[in-house]
């Protein structure tokens, strides 16, 4: 978020700023996700990765077209905070040879991640709204709406037999 601050004076650059935000933020992780699926081993967690990479294909498409609405560029700018969990997740996942281990280090890194992207998709909805542009609230909202699901779905698997069976 450090980078063009100074060009944010509005409510609505700092929409917009925010937008470009998530909008990379869901390119990295559009990258990352496969490479989550192909670490996983227990078939319901690599079925909830594949899953949620064909949302995440249609997050960048929802977030496109909120751009596009808006009358904007559809351009992503850094974010160092996707960069840096997604980061640590290949770190330690890179370290942990036991595969049920592994799993639950890739559920924690997946909520980090799902948590980020809600903390972003709650503060655009808000902001839409307050613009007036609930045309754009509305995609948002949806984008919002799977990010939670998926976390809640990443919560059941934690708390079922994966964190279980690694003790
Ligand atoms: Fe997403
Ligand atoms: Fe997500």
């Amino acid at each position: 978020m450090g980078i063009f601050t100074k060009d944010i004076k509005k409510m609505d650059d700092l929409f917009v700023h925010t937008l470009r935000d998530i909008y990379y933020a869901e390119k990295q992780i559009e990258k990352a996700l496969p490479k989550m699926v192909e670490k996983a081993s227990d078939s319901s967690l690599k079925q909830a990765f594949e899953m949620h990479l064909g949302e995440t294909k249609n997050h960048v498409k929802r977030v496109e077209q909120v751009f596009k609405i808006h009358g904007v560029e559809a351009k992503g700018v850094d974010c160092p905070a996707i960069d840096g969990i997604i980061e640590e997740a290949e770190d330690v996942a890179g370290e942990v040879e036991d595969k049920r281990v592994l799993d639950a280090a890739l559920i924690a890194a997946a909520q980090a991640v799902e948590h980020y992207e809600m903390t972003r998709y709650g503060t655009l909805v808000a902001w839409a709204k307050q613009l007036g542009r609930n045309d754009c609230a509305t995609l948002l909202q949806q984008n919002l709406d799977e990010e939670k699901a998926a976390d809640q779905k990443l919560n059941k698997l934690a708390e079922s037999n994966i964190n279980r069976k690694a003790a």
